[in-house]
C-alpha cells in the first residue's frame, strides 16, 4: 500500500465521518422540528377543553379561587367594593403595561376579576393576597401585582392576561 493510498484513505474516512455527522445532524433536526409541529395542532382532548362554566355563586367577596381551563390554572377573584375602588385611583402614569381597571372586567361585573395564573416574567404561579399592592406576589423574582392584575413593580413586563370568556348568567362564566 502506497503512502497515497493511505492518505487517501484516511481523506475518505474522513469525509465518510463528516458526512455521517451531518446525515445525523440532519436526522436530529427533523425529530427535534417534528414534536414541534406536531404541539401546535390542538389534541382531541384539548380541544373538548377549550371552554369551561365556572358556577361562581359560591366565592365571597374577596375570595379568590383557581380553576383550570385549557389545562391551565387560572384565578378568578371576586373583588372587594375597596380592591375595586383602589384599581380605579391608580394613575395609569404608574403602570408599566398601562391599562384601565375597566378594559380588565366585564361590564357591570366590575367585582370580577378573572386572569391567567401565569406571572408574565417566566410563568411561575403568583401567590393570591400577596405583595406590596394587595393583589398578587409572584416568589420567584419578585413581580408584585395590583388587584386588577397589573404588574406594578418587579421583572414581569406586562399585566397578568385575562382569557377571552363572557358572563352566561349572573352568576356563571363560560373561559375560551
Ligand atoms: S416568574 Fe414571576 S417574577 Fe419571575
Amino acid at each position: 500500500m502506497s503512502a497515497g493510498s493511505h492518505g487517501e484513505g484516511e481523506g475518505g474516512r474522513r469525509d465518510f465521518l463528516i458526512i455521517s455527522a451531518a446525515a445525523f445532524g440532519g436526522v436530529g433536526a427533523a425529530a427535534m422540528v417534528w414534536p414541534f409541529v406536531d404541539q401546535m395542532n390542538p389534541s382531541a382532548d384539548v380541544l373538548a377543553l377549550s371552554t369551561t362554566e365556572v358556577d361562581l355563586s359560591a366565592i365571597e367577596p374577596g375570595q379568590t379561587v383557581t380553576i383550570t381551563w385549557q389545562k391551565k390554572p387560572v384565578f378568578i377573584r371576586r373583588r372587594t367594593e375597596e380592591e375595586v375602588a383602589a384599581a380605579r385611583a391608580v394613575d395609569l402614569g404608574e403602570l408599566p403595561d398601562p391599562q384601565t381597571d375597566d378594559e380588565r372586567v366585564k361590564d357591570g361585573h366590575a367585582e370580577w376579576l378573572v386572569v391567567l395564573a401565569a406571572c408574565t416574567h417566566l410563568g411561575c404561579i403568583p401567590k393570591s393576597d400577596q405583595g406590596e399592592y394587595s393583589g398578587w406576589f409572584c416568589p420567584c423574582h419578585g413581580s408584585h401585582y395590583d388587584t386588577s392584575g397589573r404588574i406594578r413593580k418587579g421583572p414581569a413586563p406586562l399585566n397578568l392576561l385575562v382569557p377571552p370568556y363572557q358572563f352566561v348568567s349572573d352568576t356563571q362564566i363560560l373561559i375560551g
